[in-house]
């Protein structure tokens, strides 16, 4: 097994973050501290330069870069590396002034003033080429310095540009897909309704609010295109730095399940995937450990985006963060136990936004590690402090990966053409709800699924859940036969296999394209429940489910019923299936139940799947990360009261003590134990 360290010149885990010294300029005072103090929390790396475009370049065509020099060297000299972002996620007012059409234009069709950020047009070649310029020369300046590790590339890539540009490189990229036929499309759009046939691709518009939001196909292919030019902006970025420095790592943060792009689609460009995670902790909707328990599931999707890589934790807050619907504080050791759990779950860093908080401006109360206080004598940076410590005693683990023989399938053009679909009830479609429940179900169990889409090889794995895969995309149904045949356990769920990947219902019986020959069932109505509705599913051991918002009506061919209807007049008919295929199962779940009720479903599977399910207190997770360094066993404890678990034996690098058979765990606390391996 390799070992795939991100930063062999930090060796270990990286702890840092956004450092915005271009606010403090004129405080020399200010700029000295923070250097003693980020070696005081054992701080080795900066994120710099991510929103400095007006510092760089006050005014078009004059560059300044002797202050972030001199800010590199500093860092560098004091043992702390910079990861060096390039600046377009913001632009300097005089761009705007003199290119209007840098600027977005909106969903009206309106076009944005000038202000805020991450509002760029991606297709404007004069945007274009002023980043290439702005990117070419710090590449130049700065991609030879031995402080710089990485480059991050803009900010948080999101939203959607309709200017004319946008419109006409839609355009083309619609008679590219359809091989410049314009009936394919028509035929794909099933445009025959409402008169909706287009004689040519300048006809089409992107879905305006006020234009053609009524066509599927159309809505579908525009989501597509925006991830298409969001990632040909970013690529035209990472060429530009690339033609410089070949050499130089590059990364982009993305955002915690973000729905606008693709990320499946954006990670191949990217050397490490990188994200920014705020979760709502103390909320008043969920334990502590159910927040966590969301928080895993996230880090796995973006995990699951490179799967043989650590990934990164590019953002968090040691505090509290200043846009939350309840800016609450993160209570004493939750920080902690936040920082272990990203690398618990595959991130070989730890970075927060933000090092030191601004004085005015839109975050001028984001929490930081350095308050407006000034002093390293806080709670907050304390905390810090011993996350510093903490990722030191752990180091050993940096590069190793999260290896797990479980997915999740999820789908962002499922998730899209669900958002969509006109069926169903619009307040209850919870594909998202669903997916992490069930994700959440498995944690319990010791299981940290990867998170994949449903094209995706499954070679690794040998249980799949597929929670509502409405759309097929090509080779799916293949893709899911072949794992079930060569012995792997599957469940798919009521909504699954409707459309193909232009929405066209399949015809023939749901769940279409051989996906009924794989299940051995025919789904033949979808019933859709009023909240007060009452249904159910009684199973022949005595076992019964409670059934809300969809059940369907099947038609069983050749498939053993494990549950039937308790209700209504489907009552009797089968709920839950399971067929033997190959050397695997295929299960259809017909109607949504809680994810807890599938529990003992959940664990045959995996007994069929020879994984081992653990024995874990409530609310305390287990992650395993692997490689030729050695095992790692990370147990977090995300409740407030103390927790023991039986059968762990090694060696815990936080505690510093071996453990034998049971591990003792205060509230909030965490062990990372090292396992014993020939
Ligand atoms: C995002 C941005 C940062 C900052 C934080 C605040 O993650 O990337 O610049 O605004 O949010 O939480
Ligand atoms: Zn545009």
């Amino acid at each position: 097994m390799e070992k795939k360290i991100l930063f062999p010149q930090i060796g270990g885990l990286v702890h840092g973050g956004d450092y915005n010294p271009e606010q403090w300029l004129d405080r020399p005072d200010i700029l000295e501290e923070d250097i003693r103090m980020m070696k005081k929390a054992g701080i080795n790396s900066a994120t710099l330069g991510v929103f400095s475009w007006s510092m760089y370049e006050p005014a078009e065509g004059e560059f300044h870069f002797e202050w972030l020099e001199s800010i590199i060297d500093n860092l560098y000299q004091n043992g702390i590396y910079t990861v060096l972002a390039t600046p377009s996620g913001a632009r300097p007012a005089w761009l705007d002034e003199a290119y209007p059409e840098a600027m977005r234009v909106d969903r009206m069709g309106m076009r944005n003033h000038h202000g805020v950020r991450h509002n760029h047009c991606p297709s404007s070649p004069i945007y274009r080429e002023k980043v290439a310029i702005l990117d070419r020369k710090l590449a130049e300046r700065f991609g030879s310095h031995p402080g710089v590790v990485m480059y991050h590339i803009s900010n948080e890539f999101g939203g959607e540009c309709f200017c004319p540009h946008c419109v006409r490189r839609f355009q083309e990229y619609l008679a590219e897909k359809f091989d410049r036929d314009i009936d394919k499309l028509n035929a794909a759009w099933w445009t025959a309704f409402w008169s909706h046939r287009y004689n040519s691709f300048e006809q089409i518009e992107p879905p305006f609010a006020n234009g053609e939001t009524s066509v599927m196909g159309l809505n579908l292919e525009w989501k597509r295109f925006t991830t298409w030019n969001t990632n040909d902006f970013m690529k035209w970025e990472i060429e530009t730095l690339r033609s410089v420095t070949p050499d130089i790592p590059v990364t982009a943060n993305l955002m915690r399940l973000y729905n606008g792009l693709d990320y499946r689609k954006m990670a191949p460009a990217l050397d490490a995937v990188s994200w920014d995670n705020y979760p709502l902790f103390h909320n008043n909707e969920e334990t502590l450990g159910e927040t966590f328990g969301e928080t895993a599931f996230q880090h796995a999707v973006m995990r699951s985006l490179k799967r043989d890589t650590p990934f990164m934790m590019m953002e968090s807050a040691p505090g509290l963060v200043n846009w939350q619907p309840f800016n609450k504080l993160r209570r004493p050791g939750v920080h902690k136990l936040a920082c272990l759990q990203a690398v618990a779950c595959g991130s070989d860093t730890v970075q927060y936004f933000q090092w030191r908080k601004g004085r005015g401006s839109f975050e001028q109360y984001h929490g930081a590690v350095v308050d407006h206080l000034g002093t390293d004598d806080t709670r907050v940076f304390r905390e810090v402090e011993e996350v510093g410590e903490l990722l030191k005693k752990i180091a050993p683990a940096a590069g190793t990966i999260v290896r797990t023989r479980a997915a999740l399938l999820f789908d962002w053009d499922n998730r899209w053409a669900i958002q969509d679909v006109k069926a169903l009830s619009q307040s209850k479609k919870k594909y998202e709800e669903t997916c992490i429940d069930i994700w959440r179900e498995f944690l319990k169990l010791g299981i940290d699924m990867d998170v994949v889409g449903s094209d995706e090889d499954l070679s690794r794995y040998d249980l799949v859940i597929a929670p509502m895969l409405y759309l097929l995309q090509p080779g799916t149904a293949q893709n899911l036969k072949a794992f079930v045949e060569r012995g792997g356990q599957l469940m798919a769920t009521y909504f699954t296999g409707y459309v193909d990947a232009d929405q066209l219902c399949y015809l023939g019986g749901f769940p279409g394209d051989g996906l009924k020959e794989l299940f051995g069932v025919i789904s033949e109505e979808i019933d859709t429940l009023y909240p007060t509705d009452r249904n159910g599913i009684a199973f022949e051991n005595g076992e019964k489910w409670e059934v809300a918002d969809y059940a369907e009506v099947l038609r069983v061919q050749d498939a053993r019923v494990l549950g039937t209807y308790t209700e209504d007049y489907y009552r009797g008919g089968a709920a839950v299936t399971c067929k033997e295929y190959g050397k695997g199962k295929a299960y259809y779940v017909a109607a949504r139940t809680s994810a807890a009720q599938m529990l003992p479903l959940f664990q045959s599977m995996l007994a069929d799947a020879g994984i081992p399910a653990r024995q874990l207190p409530e609310g305390v997770e287990y992650h395993v990360r692997s490689g030729e360094e050695g095992v790692y066993e990370f147990y977090l404890n995300c409740t407030g009261e103390p927790a023991a678990v039986s059968e762990v034996n090694g060696f815990d690098l936080v505690s510093e003590t071996e453990v034998r058979d049971t591990l003792h765990l205060p509230g909030c606390g965490a062990a990372v134990v090292r396992l014993q391996t020939k």
